[in-house]
């Protein structure tokens, strides 16, 4: 327990308790489109109101709730998007990132029973958590839709940290949307890649491909990585943002299979949400692990510790630890050797 001379009071246990709330109005004000209409001008309570098409009392309780979480600020009458707000859930805008903060939406009424899940026995969890018969093409279209709308930043990002000159062959494991790959096409004039992913996601990933013009150069295959056969033939693998939703056991046999399958001086990109090697945090990828009970999937919020174990017990070299999105991803690397 940690001491300080302040008195305890109940102030940081009631926000916990109801920052439900907070999600819900900014999923709301996402949904009515609340931060595209004060964009463009309906930046009172009536004119917001009308622009959207409900009531001034809710228009008022809303933009009220906004201002308070500091999404918005306030100058008298008018109220204007905070500067994250205005990049990423202006609709129109190239970074707009709404269908991201709708991803977790699905589940609400999952994290509402969340007891009753924690009490779930490990012989009712299911291997592939929330890729069950209801992860059809149609929901597939919808969550991709939604890590799209980040991932090609993320993507982006990657190709700046880790330069793939002279690669010829990515395995993109769990590559959904195929954004990881897309960016290695438009960087790369000659590599080639092969997304790996559940059959409904398949479907939706050669969508993708088809509108970035990348098919010729990226094939998309059905696999679940955790049994099907890896393809032999590449010199990059990456796995990004599914992580959590496996076991220590699982992850480890993943990495162990991919080691097995990279050609020799290959190198293996693990991008996940990770905590700190003791385990301390930080929240996010611990509630991504917490999330995984929702699934009743076997996934838990690896450490850098784990991750580092899982590498070099595989067999692979020169492992690094790299920050990838503060506070959320690491970039957990390894050469295979030659
Ligand atoms: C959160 S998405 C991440 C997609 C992509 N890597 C990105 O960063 O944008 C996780 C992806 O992993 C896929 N996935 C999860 N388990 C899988 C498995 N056992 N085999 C193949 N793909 C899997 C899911 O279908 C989904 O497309």
């Amino acid at each position: 327990m940690t001491t300080s001379n302040k008195r305890p009071d109940t102030v940081r246990l009631q926000r916990i308790s109801k920052a439900f709330w907070e999600s819900a109005a900014l999923m709301s004000a996402v949904e009515l489109g609340v931060f595209t209409a004060i964009s463009q001008g309906h930046n009172t309570i009536d004119r917001l109101a009308h622009a959207i098409d409900i009531e001034p009392v809710n228009a008022e309780r809303l933009l009220t709730a906004l201002t308070a979480m500091q999404l918005l600020s306030r100058q008298g009458e008018h109220f204007s998007n905070a500067e994250d707000v205005q990049r990423f859930l202006v609709e129109g805008e190239a970074s707009y990132a709404g269908p991201w903060m709708l991803f977790g939406k699905p589940r609400w009424e999952g994290w509402g029973k969340l007891t009753e899940h924690l009490r779930v026995r490990a012989e009712d969890q299911r291997l592939l958590g929330m890729y069950d018969e209801t992860f059809t093409v149609e929901r597939a279209r919808e969550y991709h839709q939604a890590t799209f709308s980040i991932g090609m930043g993320a993507a982006r990002r990657f190709h700046r940290q880790v330069d793939l000159s002279g690669r010829q062959k990515i395995m993109d494991l769990g590559g959904g949307s195929g954004c990881y790959c897309i960016v290695a096409a438009q960087t790369y004039a000659d590599i080639k890649a092969e997304v790996l992913d559940l059959p409904p996601v398949v479907e939706v990933t050669r969508e993708y491909l088809a509108n970035h013009e990348v098919s010729e150069r990226i094939s998309a295959t059905a696999c679940d990585f955790t049994q099907d056969p890896l393809p032999n033939d590449a010199d990059v693998a990456i796995m990004a943002s599914n992580l959590p939703q496996y076991s220590r056991d699982i992850i480890a046999g993943v990495v162990r299979r991919v080691y097995a399958a990279l050609l020799p001086g290959g190198e293996f990109h693990l991008i996940g949400e990770t905590l700190n090697a003791d385990g301390v945090g930080p929240l996010a990828p611990a509630l991504w692990g917490l999330s995984e009970a929702v699934s009743r999937s076997t996934g838990l919020a690896h450490t850098t510790a784990d991750c580092e174990g899982y590498f070099a017990a595989a067999g692979f070299e020169h492992i690094e630890i790299n920050n990838f999105i503060p506070q959320t991803l690491t970039r957990v690397s390894g050469i295979k050797p030659i």
